[in-house]
C-alpha cells in the first residue's frame, strides 16, 4: 500500500517528469554505469547512445507518476517491461542499484525542485514499483523454468 501523500506528491511530479524525464534517465544511467560498470554487459549500448533506452525509461518513470493512483492501468506495461528484464537477466538485488541512481539523477536535474518531501515520496514510490517487477519477474522465471524442464 503507498500512502496517500505518497500518491499525492508522486502524481504532482509527473509535469516536471514529463519535461526533463530523459534528461533524467540520462543522468541515470550516467551515474549507475560509473558506479557499477559491470552492468553494461546486460545493456544494449546502442540503444544507450542513441537515446532510445533512455526515453522508454523516461515514458515508464512517468507513467507510473501520472497513474500511481490507478496502477491496473499500468498491467501492460508492467508485462512488457518485466518480460523484457527476465530476457536480460534482470535481478531482485539489481533494483535497489538502479533506485539509488534514478533517485541521485532526479536530485541533480531538479534541483530545488526535488525537496525532501518529494524524495521521500518518490522513495516510497521507487520500493513499491520495485516490488511490482520483482513478483512478476520472478513468476515469469518460474514458468520458464517449469517450461524447461518439460521440454
Ligand atoms: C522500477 C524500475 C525499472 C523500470 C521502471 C524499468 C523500465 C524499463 C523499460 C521501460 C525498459 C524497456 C522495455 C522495452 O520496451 O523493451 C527496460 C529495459 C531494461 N531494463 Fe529496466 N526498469 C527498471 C529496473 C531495472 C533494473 C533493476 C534493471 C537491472 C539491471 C533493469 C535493466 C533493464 C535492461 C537490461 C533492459 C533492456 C535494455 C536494453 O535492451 O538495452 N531495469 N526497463
Amino acid at each position: 500500500m503507498i500512502s496517500q501523500q505518497t500518491i499525492d506528491i508522486v502524481k504532482s511530479t509527473a509535469p516536471v517528469l514529463k519535461k526533463n524525464g530523459q534528461q533524467i534517465t540520462i543522468r541515470m544511467y550516467e551515474i549507475m554505469f560509473h558506479n557499477h560498470p559491470e552492468m553494461k554487459e546486460q545493456f544494449n549500448m546502442s540503444a544507450q547512445a542513441n537515446g532510445s533506452q533512455p526515453a522508454r525509461l523516461a515514458t515508464a518513470v512517468y507513467n507510473y507518476a501520472a497513474q500511481i493512483d490507478n496502477l491496473p492501468a499500468l498491467k501492460s506495461m508492467v508485462e512488457k517491461i518485466a518480460h523484457r528484464h527476465v530476457q536480460t537477466h534482470v535481478t531482485p538485488e539489481q533494483y535497489p542499484i538502479v533506485g539509488e541512481s534514478l533517485l541521485q539523477a532526479m536530485k541533480d536535474i531538479l534541483g530545488e525542485a526535488a525537496t525532501e518531501e518529494v524524495m521521500t515520496a518518490w522513495t516510497e514510490a521507487y520500493l513499491v514499483l520495485s516490488e511490482v517487477f520483482i513478483h512478476r519477474e520472478h513468476d515469469i522465471y518460474d514458468e520458464e523454468g517449469k517450461q524447461l524442464m518439460h521440454s
